[in-house]
Parts: C-alpha cells; structure tokens; sequence
C-alpha cells in the first residue's frame, strides 16, 4: 500500500490528510475539524468519521492520539475528556468510520515522522522529540528505536504542578504570559531532561515550532535544540507510517 490515511488527534483539531508513505510526505490536502468540547469518545468518533468521509477513503487508518496508548487502549486524558479513559480507540473509531483504525501516542507518531523522513534521519544516539501544543508531548529514541509513550510532559514541576501545566503553548496562552517567559521556563525543563537523560538532539514539534527563531536564543542547553521539519505534518505522516506497519 503506497498511500494511508493519517489522521492527527489533538485537543484543539482533528486533522487528516492522505500520505504517501514512500516519500513521507502528504499526497494532498489537509481537512480539519475543530475537536468537539467536550472532546468525549461519541462526539470525536462522529468528528474522525467526518474526516473519513470527506476523503472517501475505506483502507486501514493511522491515528495520533493525544494520550498514553496501549494496544489501542486509552490509558489518560490529559486534555480530552475523561470518558476516553479505558476506552479502545481503535475499536471506537473504527465503528465510526467502518475503517480498520491503528492508534498510537501523538507524539510517538511525530517522532516516527521526523526520525524517517525528517531532521531525525540519521540520528543514531538519544533522541527526544518534544511537542509544543495545548499540551506537552514526548516521543524518545536510542539508535533509530522508540521508546512509547514516555508522556515527560507530565515530569512533576515547581508546586507540584506537571510541566506541560506550565510551560507548554496551552499554559502560555491560559496563563497570558508572553513568549520571553515562556522560553525561559522551557529552557528550564530542557535542561531538565538534560540532567535525567543527556540526550544528543532535541527536536521541537508542534504549533510552537514555527516560532523557533523567535527563542532559540533562550536557550542553553548542551544538547542540540532544532525545529521539526514536517511541523505540523508530522503527526499525521507518522500515524499513517504507524498503520503501514501494523
Ligand atoms: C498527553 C500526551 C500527549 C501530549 C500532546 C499530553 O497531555 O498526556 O499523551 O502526547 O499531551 O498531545
């Protein structure tokens, strides 16, 4: 199969796009959908169909979702609604698309992404994949290999708070702190996994990564820090690479 269709979970959006996976790129459009509030299994699985029908497709389906992922049960719901806890997401979107659905870890699947067929090419040491949206994701690898569902956007933080409540794009704009601030606490949980896994590259996915020259500046940790290049692609090339391999 040359093409699948990726589709990206994320809080804010639902995104899809054909993917040809021989050149990792996307085949065409993207078609969003905003996430329903609340983002409930019925009102996201009449959401995911949508995306389905919009493209006409009936072949299996890769799909990032934005939990902990495991064999295709969600096992959190950090930004989504709690209802999704214990809930098959491969067997409720599948229902609702009549598709054969393959989830995995949003951000595992960017990472998948970047590490074939973007910056990550070749990168044979320790690897994070760090992605900067409503919430903080995180996706490792050793040697090309991944580790799943590693969620270090949920490391405990000052106050006992988890990261991602204070230093990812969704916690900048609820706590209406500008975009110096930001990059200063970011650099600071950096060096955070710096001091736990000494990792040799970092690379920045997400909406955020757009503006990476807007604060790279800020930081000043050992290991290299560079954008994704599949930006906000990502995601859905590597849930489509995720499917293909299922
Ligand atoms: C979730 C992760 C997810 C990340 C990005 C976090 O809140 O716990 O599973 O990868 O957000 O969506």
């Amino acid at each position: 199969m040359d093409q699948i269709l990726g589709i990206d979970v994320g809080a804010s959006g639902i995104k899809g796009a054909l993917v040809d996976l021989k050149k990792g790129k996307l085949s065409g459009e993207r078609f969003r959908v905003p996430t329903p509030q609340p983002a409930t299994p019925e009102a996201m699985a009449e959401a995911f169909a949508e995306i389905v029908r919009y493209f006409n497709y009936s072949g299996p389906i890769g799909c990032g979702f934005p939990s902990i992922v495991k064999n295709g049960v969600c096992l959190s719901a950090a930004n989504i609604d709690q209802a999704w806890i214990g809930a098959n997401i491969e067997e409720v979107f599948g229902k609702a698309s009549g598709c054969r659905v393959y989830a995995t870890n949003d951000a595992d699947a960017a990472g998948i992404a970047e590490m074939r067929h973007g910056v990550g090419q070749g990168e044979n040491g320790l690897v994070f994949l760090i992605t900067i949206g409503s919430g903080l994701g995180s996706a490792l690898f050793y040697k090309g290999m991944m580790i799943p569902n590693t969620e270090l956007g949920h490391l405990l933080w000052t106050n006992n708070k988890v990261a991602e409540q204070w230093c990812s794009s969704g916690a900048r704009e609820r706590l209406k702190i500008g975009r110096k601030e930001w990059a200063r606490r970011f650099n600071e949980y950096l060096h955070h996994l710096e001091r736990l896994f000494t990792p040799d590259l970092i690379i920045l996915g997400g909406g955020e990564s757009k503006f990476f020259d807007q604060y790279q500046q800020f930081f000043d940790v050992k290991a290299r820090v560079i954008p994704a290049q599949l930006l906000n692609n990502a995601g859905i090339i590597g849930a489509a690479a995720y499917a293909a391999e299922q």
